[in-house]
């Protein structure tokens, strides 16, 4: 009798109304307080092109700077440590601890391009605001870059056999992958911003 085997798991993580609505409203209202008032990081936006605001290269302290950032942190940690479990990873008496957070405000017409986070192993973000028709994100299969010869999978396939799945997010949900996974945002065509916390866990 033959059999198939599924092998080589990659895996994304999802969890739901991870934050409370009190929570995501606080976020909110630093993330665009932040958007005006970090100077440094609007020059940096400006300067990269970078569609809206990200705190990404000008504040590495935002959980200490602002009580909400160190909340979400928590929920983070405990999720983090909940996925690396389920990779089934020898920690050796580590966890995944965060090593960076950063907010971003993607207003209508802004997309992230295609892209992996280095020197970390869990990456994620936490959505705090998502305008009705903001899109999802999108993952890529790893191996795509070995598979010159191989036939494209039908539109129709499930999802663990297609090159590209998208995840929509609520607000609340949180996503996590392996940081090597690469990923990417496409065109934001809602009206209003779409605001999100990413971050990168390492072992420690
Ligand atoms: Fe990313």
């Amino acid at each position: 009798m033959a059999r198939t085997e599924d092998l080589f798991v990659t895996r994304i993580y999802r969890a739901d109304n991870a934050g409370g609505a009190r929570l995501n409203a606080e976020l909110e209202h630093a993330a665009l307080e932040l958007s005006v008032s970090d100077r440094a990081g609007r020059r940096w936006c400006e300067a990269h092109g970078y569609p809206g605001y990200t705190s990404y290269s000008s504040l590495n302290d935002l959980p200490w700077r602002i009580a909400g950032f160190k909340r979400l942190t928590r929920v983070i940690d405990r999720h983090a440590l909940a996925f690396a479990k389920s990779l089934h990873w020898n920690l050796r008496g580590t966890r995944p601890v965060c090593d960076s957070l950063w907010v971003n405000v993607m207003p209508e017409g802004g997309s992230h391009t295609s892209h992996i986070h280095h020197n970390a192993v869990i990456s994620g973000t936490y959505y705090v605001a998502v305008p009705d028709g903001a899109g999802p994100i999108v993952f890529e299969d790893p191996r795509l870059g070995l598979m010159m010869a191989a036939p494209p999978r039908s539109a129709k396939a499930p999802r663990p056999f297609r090159a590209q799945v998208s995840e929509t997010p609520k607000p609340g949900t949180l996503l996590l992958w392996e940081s090597w996974l690469r990923h990417e945002v496409p065109l934001n065509r809602a009206a209003g911003n779409r605001i999100s916390v990413s971050f990168n866990y390492c072992l420690a």
